[in-house]
């Protein structure tokens, strides 16, 4: 059965629910003591090979340093050929093989691709599309989420699987589907629909009253009237509703097959799923409360990284959980699913690698081992090509996995260590993308370029849930926070009184989680703290001058504040000779006992955003461990089990000097002479604690 309330009642009331966790992860790849502390890997597909060649690829992998293979995700229709009839003969062997090389294994549970014969037999099982079309057969995800019948057949062959390989002593852990995202429209879709609306609100007067249905003559007499819509002109009440229910949905869809597994396994594998990046489908947070780690499969698209923003996604995925997580996928080079696919340039495969490490993965998986010999995929980057040879980029993977294989030990037990916090909030990313106001105001661009110089200049940044313990960060800033419920505003305040510093970007405390306007002006229930309120907002089409401590330009977006406490100081103000900004304050910040709260109304231009960050870090003390390295260079530090570690990675393509901080000593890598070769990678110890 689905269980929409019992997942909704942990899901809407913040912070409410306990996480459920079989077993305590440590901050390493698995939970097994006598495995590697770094896992590298690639997916591999066995299914898809002659048997006679898994020896000769076992081998070949090992040759590449590779210590983990990960298989089975969408071997469905092998696993089980016909409805009830397993045969699993195959797999035993491929897995049999795997551990005669030494691999450890992670198996996928096989529900992203469902076979023929079932979707031929039960159609009603098939996903149907906002527009009424309903999926078929030779894609893949083309099931319903909210379909009760796929459901048992996932917790059947997840049963299956666990049953067989739960105590194996190759398999390390288990992903449960890939990527899941795209929802459903059919009629069990709306039947789950109208039960989550009626969890949510009681009583469709509730509803009638949050959504503010008088509008439009939108009113509802019944749950049963509420159309279940994605996109379109609708009320924006229903749009952040709608996400509500695919984060229940999904959240429900993973833990139907995390409680088969759980059932059968060693209490010591991991239980995950892969999601993408910066996926707006469903809320990452509460969807991983109970999964055993975060897994994410890291992409470059059009093969030219921006590597800030590349950085901040891993440490949303870190922040999932807020432990170390695996990069369950990565590219060998180059993807296939773009209109130009251009490949990395040499050296920055290994960059990648440990970029993610330096921001807190424990394991590093390639995908793919080779391509198939058709299929949708004949294109992507892989490690050896359609002759079962090397590509030119396996000594590049051969080289980082020698790395980290050597590494392991002392990254065992570590993590990132970051002394700023930024909040990211689902529901606040939706409800922004829902009434932009100036189409330009993408809130993962705006969370972006606040992370960008907070991260240069302080080296290590946590990303957390609005709910998180905050108390062990000085700093947190919190870009665009749009929706915030009374009982998230408390904690926020809370923690500015017990000497925190909080910094609100455009836009915050502007929502409820009905996407309801607040009744007081932004932001709302944090505006008597702050001592101040948005007067006005404005989009704009071109830019507009700030003055003050923060200089530069504002765009795209400018609040007015209004302070009315008089200890609030003015540090920007606009000018705009002639306009409704002009000579308004545009930041503004209020000491509260030993901490304060600052509130930032524009959309900054680069140069602000940067003195802002370091007014910001100053007054929080918060120093860099490499002082003035170049923007090419990216810097991260990981500690723990009293070891301290500085990952440093050169993205450049010259050469650069820093200077290390007292105590560094170098373990490997490309650092020589004081200097980080282009497209380096180095890894030193260092000595004492962070200040
Ligand atoms: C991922 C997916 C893989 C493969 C890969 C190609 O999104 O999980 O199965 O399709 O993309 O880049």
């Amino acid at each position: 059965m689905i269980m929409i309330a019992a997942v909704l009642a942990s899901t809407m009331s913040a912070g409410a629910a306990a996480p459920r966790s079989p077993t305590a992860f440590p901050q390493r790849a698995t939970a097994f003591a006598d495995k590697p502390a770094i896992a590298v890997g690639v997916s591999w597909y066995p299914e898809q090979w002659p048997e006679d060649r898994w020896d000769k690829d076992l081998a070949m992998m090992k040759a590449t340093g590779f210590n983990t293979v990960r298989m089975a995700e969408f071997a469905w229709s092998r696993m089980e050929p016909e409805e009830g009839r397993f045969d699993f003969a195959w797999l035993d062997r491929a897995i049999a093989a795997a551990r005669a090389h030494g691999m450890m294994v992670v198996l996928g549970t096989p529900t992203a691709a469902p076979p023929a014969w079932l979707t031929q037999k039960y159609p009603d099982v098939l996903r149907v599309d906002e527009d009424g079309t309903r999926a078929g057969h030779g894609a893949r995800r083309q099931f319903s989420f909210a379909s009760q019948r796929y459901r048992d057949f996932c917790r059947q062959i997840a049963t299956e699987m666990a049953k067989r390989y739960g105590h194996n002593p190759a398999v390390v852990g288990w992903q449960i589907d890939n990527e899941v995202g795209p929802p459903s429209f059919d009629a069990e879709s709306v039947g789950a629909w109208h039960a989550f609306l009626k969890a949510r609100y009681g009583t469709i007067d509730e509803l009638n009253r949050r959504w503010a249905t008088q509008y439009w003559s939108q009113y509802y007499n019944d749950f049963d009237q509420v159309p279940l819509h994605a996109t379109g002109q609708q009320n924006p009440a229903l749009l952040l509703d709608f996400k509500h229910f695919t984060t229940v949905m999904w959240t429900d869809y993973i833990q139907n097959e995390a409680t088969a597994l759980r059932q059968a396994i060693d209490p010591r594998m991991f239980v995950t799923t892969n999601t993408m990046f910066w996926n707006a489908g469903f809320d990452h947070f509460r969807m991983h409360r109970d999964l055993d780690i975060a897994a994410w499969d890291n992409y470059i698209p059009d093969g030219r990284p921006d590597w800030v923003a590349n950085g901040a996604n891993h440490d949303l995925v870190r922040g999932y959980k807020q432990r170390n997580f695996w990069l369950m996928e990565t590219q060998p080079g180059r993807v296939d699913w773009v209109p130009v696919n251009r490949a990395l340039d040499p050296g920055q495969v290994r960059e990648m690698a440990w970029q993610a490490i330096g921001h807190g993965a424990d394991a590093v998986l390639y995908w793919q081992w080779r391509p198939a010999a058709n299929g949708q995929e004949t294109y992507h980057g892989a490690i050896l090509g359609q002759d079962g040879e090397f590509n030119p980029i396996q000594p590049e993977i051969a080289r980082t996995a020698a790395e980290l294989n050597k590494a392991a030990p002392l990254l065992a037990d570590t993590q990132p260590i970051a002394r700023v916090a930024m909040l990211f909030s689902y529901d606040s990313r939706w409800a922004i993308d829902l009434q932009r106001h100036n189409r330009d105001f993408d809130p993962v661009k705006a969370f972006t370029e606040f992370y960008r110089p907070l991260r240069t200049q302080s080296q290590g940044v946590a990303i957390l849930p609005v709910d998180a313990d905050l108390s062990r960060y000085p700093l947190v800033v919190a870009p665009d926070l749009n929706v915030l419920t009374a009982n998230e505003a408390q904690a926020l305040a809370r923690y500015v009184r017990a000497g925190g510093h909080l910094v609100l970007g455009p836009r915050s405390g502007m929502k409820d989680d009905a996407n309801a306007l607040w009744p007081q002006r932004q932001p709302g229930p944090l505006a008597d703290l702050l001592g101040a309120t948005v007067e006005q907002y404005y989009a704009l089409d071109q830019s507009v001058e700030i003055t003050g401590s923060v200089a530069g330009k504002a765009a795209i977006w400018a609040e007015t504040l209004a302070p009315t406490a008089s200890d609030v100081r003015t540090l920007a103000s606009y000018r705009d000779t002639g306009g409704w900004l002009d000579g308004k304050p545009a930041i503004v910040s209020r000491n509260v006992g030993r901490g304060s709260i600052t509130y930032v109304g524009a959309w900054l231009d680069t140069a602000a955003m940067a003195k802002l960050a370091a007014m910001l870090l100053a007054d929080a003390k918060i120093t860099p461990i490499v002082d003035g390295a170049d923007p090419d260079i990216e810097i991260a530090e990981r500690g723990g089990a009293g070891k301290r570690l500085l990952i440093a990675i050169n993205h450049g393509k010259v050469a650069q000097s820093f200077v290390l901080p007292a105590g560094a000593v170098p373990v490997s890598g490309d650092w020589a002479d004081g200097r980080l070769a282009a497209h380096g990678v180095a890894l030193f110890t260092l000595r004492g604690d962070r200040k």
